[in-house]
């Protein structure tokens, strides 16, 4: 067997808010015991209101805050807070909602692609060069666009462009927190279309994380639904959305929308046929 990309046991994340001027201190559990195993080239969508801990766990199996307690291993390889090491932190990356507030105004593209290869390996300037130029000729961009600044990019092409940056030093897992949400839904389809490309062409292992219910449906291998905190609901994406155990789950399913990304996938497969 092989070992999972991403285990994660009895995770928890307590925040104390501090008080203020007659308001005390206040503990809230925003992640309060979660448990799973990620395997390689599979998705993981983790859904739920706003407020009930995605980008919390989001933020610590990326590495990017600790846990009050609890266990990830990365490729079997433990997390603990007291020494994660820059291997470790080059496994996993995470992808915004909104990635233009991560991306550098004065850097060309090509760099900002080119700049993690700096950072972490021992590559040349033209290795650097042809590895961000080929990485952006894969996420459907175009070398026209290397020289070019975030500023002069749309959202969709944007949201590329963070996609891009997060492959280019190979990661066990990518996470993915509320990618598409501020994008119009044809592009959202396109970028959904493309994580799955670059998903069967590098065996790429996400974890997605939205609260849109048909965006789900449409990426995701398992479904994981968070209620305050605590996971409520767990199991492949056909369990869960054919026959939803919580009451939560139930009342989640039945507040969306029938606007299916099927539907507007083959709307925009029409268009590309029509103008091809
Ligand atoms: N840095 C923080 N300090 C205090 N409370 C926080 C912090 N981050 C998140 N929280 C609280 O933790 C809970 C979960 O938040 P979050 O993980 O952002 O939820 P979601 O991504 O599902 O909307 C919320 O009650 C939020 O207010
Ligand atoms: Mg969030």
């Amino acid at each position: 067997m092989t070992t999972p990309v991403l285990q994660v046991r009895n995770l928890k994340r307590d925040y104390v808010s501090s008080g203020g001027f007659l308001r005390p201190a206040k503990m809230v559990h925003a992640v309060k015991g979660v448990n799973f195993t990620l395997e390689k080239g599979k998705t993981l969508a983790v859904v739920g209101e706003s407020g009930c801990g995605k980008s919390t766990l989001a933020r610590m199996i990326t590495l990017i805050d600790k846990p009050t307690s609890g266990e990830i291993l990365i490729d079997g390889i433990p997390a603990s807070a007291a020494h994660v090491t820059r291997e470790l932190r080059q496994k996993v990356q995470i992808v915004f909602q909104n990635p233009y507030g991560s991306l550098n105004p004065r850097q060309k593209i090509g760099d900002v692609l080119a700049e993690p290869l700096l950072l972490n390996t021992s590559m040349s300037a033209a290795e650097r060069r042809d590895k961000a130029m080929a990485m952006l000729l894969k996420v459907g961009l175009g070398a026209e666009h290397f020289n070019r600044y975030p500023h002069m990019f749309s959202g969709g092409q944007r949201q590329r462009i963070a996609i891009a940056r997060a492959l280019m030093l190979n990661p066990s897992f990518l996470v993915l927190d509320e990618p598409v949400s501020a994008l119009d839904l044809s592009v959202q389809a396109q970028i959904l279309n493309l994580l799955k490309d670059l998903q069967d062409e590098f065996g790429l292992t996400y974890v997605f994380i939205s609260h849109d219910l048909s965006v789900v449906r449409y990426i995701a291998d398992e479904v994981m639904a968070m209620y305050f905190g605590d996971v409520v609901e767990h199991g492949s994406r056909d369990e869960v959305f054919g026959n939803p155990q919580h009451a939560y789950t139930r009342t989640l399913f039945a507040a969306t929308p029938k606007s299916d990304v099927e539907s507007i996938r083959a709307r925009v497969e029409k268009k590309k046929a029509l103008a091809g």
